[in-house]
């Protein structure tokens, strides 16, 4: 297992104990790393209240028998960089009016308050508000959405938290093979988004590498049933067919991308960087689907 004692990890996108970003705490978090978190601002308070009642209790349970605790959560909405970019329709919204802080700059800025320098980022978290349409029916402001909750949010996070992390730091973002082969049922700009962030991943790999000594790679994870994976609606199948087509027989589990991230964001990993890693039993190796009625081989 990685060893990530004394590191400080910011992992934005988690919002619940389902998806790839709560995985991913808790193995930085059983690696040793003193975890915050960022939880999307309408969410953050079902996500608190659940905590508090000990919804995720079972779900935080260490190898240890400890339980998985974080050092902060701040609330944070990845579409805005600084607070002139918040509209006043969000300002007002009922879930953000409780809220303060909660943009990337301010979240980064808040961080160095509270922690002064920072050794992991993960990002993972995306948002494509017309995913359910092909990419011929999307509109514009849905795929321009898509690209900036999912693509930029990533660039704008390096950019506002590089100056605050450690020379060596590392960062991990999530993406989807939608991104470089045909997906029916991921659409909404969301192919291209993820598109985006692994080309970012290369060129951010070069800037903050030279800039300030950090790492940049993304994970390509096979599909896990997580809240966001569920509103997509074809989660179940997307399953089922890797199971069916994919080298190795057997559902993914989130641990397995959680551990490939932990070592990512270790010293084991350190001259790794600008990498898209797969971690979806080889699907991405594939060409052919080999349970398809049409095929009489194999
Ligand atoms: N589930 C899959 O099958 C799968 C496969 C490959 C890649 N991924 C990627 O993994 C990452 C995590 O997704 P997940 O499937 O675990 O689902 P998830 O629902 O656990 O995570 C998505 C998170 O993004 C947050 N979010 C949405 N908009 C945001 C915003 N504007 N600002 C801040 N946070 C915001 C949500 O609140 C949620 O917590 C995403 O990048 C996703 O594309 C998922």
């Amino acid at each position: 297992m990685a060893n990530l004692k004394g590191k400080k990890a910011f992992i934005a996108g988690v919002g619940d104990d389902q998806g790839y970003g709560w995985a991913i705490a808790k193995g930085l978090a059983e690696a040793g790393a003193t975890i915050l978190i960022g939880t999307w601002t309408p969410m953050v308070n079902i996500f608190t209240q659940s905590w508090k009642l000990g919804k995720f209790d079972e779900s935080r349970t260490l190898s240890d028998g400890s339980l998985m605790e974080y050092a902060k959560l701040y609330a944070l909405d990845a579409a805005f960089d600084t607070p002139e970019d918040v509209p006043q329709e969000i300002k007002e919204n009922k879930r953000y009016q409780e809220a303060s802080h909660y943009t990337i700059s301010e979240v980064a800025a808040k961080v160095a308050e509270d922690f002064g320098t920072i050794d992991i980022v993960v990002h993972c978290l995306a948002n494509g508000p017309e995913v359910k349409k092909p990419l011929l029916e999307t509109s514009r402001k849905g795929y321009l959405a898509a690209v900036s909750a999912s693509a930029y949010s990533f660039v704008s996070m390096l950019k506002y938290f590089g100056p605050i992390m450690t020379h060596g730091g590392a960062t991990v973002s999530l993406t989807y093979l939608a991104s470089e082969k045909a997906v029916p049922g991921y659409g909404g700009g969301m192919s291209s988004a993820k598109a985006a962030l692994e080309s970012d991943t290369r060129t951010l790999a070069w800037e903050a590498g030279r800039k300030w000594g950090i790492r940049v790679n993304t994970i390509s994870a096979g599909p896990l049933r997580s809240r966001a994976a569920r509103a997509i609606g074809t989660i179940d199948s997307m399953i089922e067919y890797s199971k069916a087509n994919a080298p190795l027989v057997k559902e993914m589990t989130a641990e397995e991308v959680s551990q490939a991230a932990a070592f990512l964001l270790s010293p084991a990993a350190s001259a790794i960087t600008g990498v898209t890693l797969y971690v979806d039993n080889g699907m991405h190796a594939m060409g052919m689907a080999v349970d398809s009625p049409s095929l009489k081989l194999v």
